[in-house]
């Protein structure tokens, strides 16, 4: 398939980038066929997400909290760079800043989110990371998970797209639940779920004859 035949997609991050990396992957042995990692964004100068973007070749902006102070300021130079690599999908990856509502109302069913938890349990305000296996050990559920899902205007309340459950062991740690998390769920559902959506949106453009 030619490139200019696949979606576009701006990968954001925080942190470690492991979700990244299995995009990576993903892409790597053709289980992601409809998409093209175009563009990583970091609003964290230090995370090692931008190594492994790096080391795929995939071109890398940082986006600082610091240096863009105000909402309005950090979304405003987020829309000219994902319009300057003509991005079609957004996909939040371990990406710790909520966006506002005059964000996300821009790209409707174009910004997927994975959160590592079975929604709605553990999610919203205030759940993220280590903090939601840290409350699904203190509940005490026996089953746990991830979901992607489009992102709207309500924090992890947007249409589920795909979701996987993961049982909880005896005496785990919320450290070694979250890695299982990642390997059993997230890296799984997060490249099919990106597949699944690309594909969507490419048959919605030639349906409207923009192929
Ligand atoms: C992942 O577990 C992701 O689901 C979570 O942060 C981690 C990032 O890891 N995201 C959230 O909690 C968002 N609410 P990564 O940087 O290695 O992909």
């Amino acid at each position: 398939m030619k490139s200019n035949q696949k979606v576009k997609v701006a990968v954001l991050v925080s942190g470690g980038g492991t979700n990244l990396q299995a995009l990576i992957d993903a892409v790597r042995s053709g289980s992601i066929k409809h998409a093209q990692l175009s563009l990583v964004i970091s609003n964290n100068p230090e995370a090692y997400a931008i190594t492994r973007a790096e080391n795929a070749d995939i071109p890398v902006a940082i986006v600082s909290g610091k240096e863009y102070p105000t909402q309005e300021a950090f979304e405003a130079r987020l829309h000219t760079i994902l319009a300057a690599y003509d991005i079609e999908l957004i996909v939040l990856a371990g990406f710790m800043k909520i966006l506002s509502q005059n964000f996300t109302a821009r790209y409707p069913k174009r910004i997927l989110n994975v959160h590592p938890s079975l929604i709605p349990s553990f999610c919203g305000k205030g759940f993220y990371g280590l903090k939601v296996h840290e409350a699904a050990l203190a509940y005490g559920v026996k089953v746990t998970g991830a979901t992607v899902h489009f992102v709207n205007e309500i924090p992890d309340g947007g249409e589920i797209i795909l979701q996987k459950s993961v049982c909880v062991k005896k005496d785990e740690s919320a450290e070694s639940l979250q890695q299982r998390v990642m390997r059993q769920a997230e890296w799984i559902i997060l490249p099919r779920a990106v597949e699944l959506v690309s594909k969507e949106i490419l048959s919605e453009r030639k349906e409207n004859g923009k192929q």
